[in-house]
């Protein structure tokens, strides 16, 4: 069939073609069937609906976190490309090539910091949009593998922050390796000999920093790429975001839509502009810093993990390793992964904190926790490891089973409490049980990083 004149479908030439086909012209045509055609010739609206409820469009919905996630995934690969140039991936060449980079090479600086400041904040973008999607149910059908993905998305960030650890190869880094890696030893069975195939041998070298390397320039820029597609096709697939609403309010049948274009891409240019800055702001004003280079032979005290594994590494300052490092880790694992396959009695999607009642719940929740975990710190710092000092009860025992036993049935006894006690729907019972370890795994990690100096006791963190 022969297509139909219209002057706004008409290109001038090669960029201008690849331009309208990014960002299609604002004259789209009025008929059905040139609207259609016009659509399907563009870019973009291969990879977004044409339309999308407007009220997914509210900003307090998602805060923009997800789009936000995947722009500093963009930056990553852009900069990673970049010194990619210039890194050498063995002990005495990588951090010869950092130093070659910080001082010599034009934007040497620049474009590592952006590397390193979007890196941290894309944790902490994935983190905050998980928890979004937590606290407005968008995890319940037909969203529950939506989750699943993110999930390992979010294990591929964090396994892309750790593996870019060790590259520059000073200090911070070749400890901070050992200290994580030396955790895998507590897992049974397999622990030493997955330590040992991580670090391609008994210690950090050579072969750790290929490994790690390999890691990080291949295999979690493929697994990005897949799983980022794949979380956004499943979006698509689930009708677009939850629609946001008030606690009483009735989900809707048919929500009012509206074009893609502009709407919501502008929306997500502005977002992406602001972050974008943000970034460059921070990459300009703070330098990466870059300690002396490794020495196996000399430990920095205190030695520390990355910021975001020391919830980990405050938690095996109070337990056994094994359920500090292993058992505790998987049972959340599980936890966060069963979490849209529980049984739930009320449709809560949309909503924030499921009901008014689930707003108060998971703020008292919060509250107990944000007093009992330092108190629980404290405790077992001063007092409970200074009173096992006088007994020869099994480690094992004393500070692996027996809290872990409390633990695990404080938060059974908990959930109990809060569904019969305050009959509690199942939504709003899980989601205060999770505020509760949230909060907690949030002392956890602050402590870690603040609060702990040399020898890694307690300490005040304006001494450090
Ligand atoms: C690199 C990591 C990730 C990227 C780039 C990403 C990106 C996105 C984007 C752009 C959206 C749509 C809008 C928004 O919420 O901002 C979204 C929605 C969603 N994400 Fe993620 N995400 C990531 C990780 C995660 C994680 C860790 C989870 C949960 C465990 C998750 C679960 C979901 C779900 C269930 C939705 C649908 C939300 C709804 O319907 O309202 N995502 N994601």
């Amino acid at each position: 069939m022969k297509p139909e004149h219209n002057p706004s479908l008409k290109t001038t030439g090669f960029f201008h073609q690849i331009f309208r086909s990014i960002f299609p012209d604002p004259l789209i045509p009025k008929s059905d069937q040139e609207r259609k055609r016009y659509l399907l010739k563009n870019l973009i609206l291969h990879f977004r609906p044409p339309t999308v409820p407007e009220k997914t469009l509210k900003f307090s919905l998602t805060w923009g976190l997800g789009g936000m996630a995947a722009v500093l995934i963009f930056l990553q690969f852009g900069t990673g490309l970049l010194l990619k140039f210039v890194y050498v991936p063995t002990p005495l060449g990588a951090y010869k090539s950092i130093l070659v980079l910080n001082n010599e090479v034009v934007f040497g600086q620049l474009i590592r910091n952006i590397h390193h400041w979007s890196a941290n904040l894309l944790v902490l973008m994935v983190f905050l949009h998980m928890l979004r999607v937590f606290f407005t149910g968008a995890f319940h059908p037909p969203r529950q593998f939506t989750w699943i993905i993110g999930l390992g998305l979010f294990g591929l960030v964090l396994t892309a922050n750790f593996t870019g650890y060790l590259l520059p190869y000073d200090q911070l880094a070749y400890w901070a390796v050992t200290v994580s890696t030396g955790m895998l030893e507590y897992v049974p069975a397999v622990g030493s000999r997955l330590q040992e195939i991580i670090r391609g041998g008994n210690e950090i070298g050579p072969a750790t920093l290929n490994i790690f390397f390999a890691i990080h320039t291949a295999i979690v820029p493929v697994g990005l790429t897949i799983l980022t597609a794949f979380h956004f096709w499943r979006i698509r697939k689930s009708n677009g975001l939850v629609i946001p609403r008030a606690p009483e309010e009735k989900i809707e049948e048919k929500p009012i839509r509206v074009p893609t274009l502009p709407n919501l891409l502008l929306r997500e240019i502005v977002v992406a502009l602001v972050l974008i800055a943000i970034v460059m702001v921070m990459s300009v004003s703070l330098d990466v810093p870059l300690g002396d280079s490794a020495n196996p032979g000399l430990s920095p005290n205190p030695t520390k993990a990355p910021w975001y594994f020391s919830g980990p590494q405050e938690l095996l300052l109070h337990l056994h390793p094994l359920f500090a490092v292993f058992i505790i880790p998987l049972v959340l694992a599980v936890v966060l992964m069963g979490i849209p396959y529980l049984k739930y009695d009320t449709h809560t999607e949309g909503i924030w904190f499921a009901s008014l009642k689930g707003r108060r719940m998971a703020l008292i929740a919060g509250l107990i926790s944000l007093i009992a975990t330092p108190i629980g710190i404290l405790l077992d710092e001063y007092l409970i490891n200074f009173l096992a000092g006088f007994n020869n009860f099994p480690a094992f025992l004393g500070n692996g089973l027996i809290p872990f036993i409390l633990i695990f049935s404080g938060c059974i006894g908990f959930y109990i409490l809060i569904k019969h006690r305050y009959s509690a729907t199942n939504n709003e019972a899980v989601q205060t049980l999770f505020v509760l370890i949230l909060v907690a795994f949030l002392i956890l990690m602050i402590t870690g990083i603040w609060f702990r100096g040399p020898g890694m006791k307690l300490t005040w963190p304006l001494k450090l």
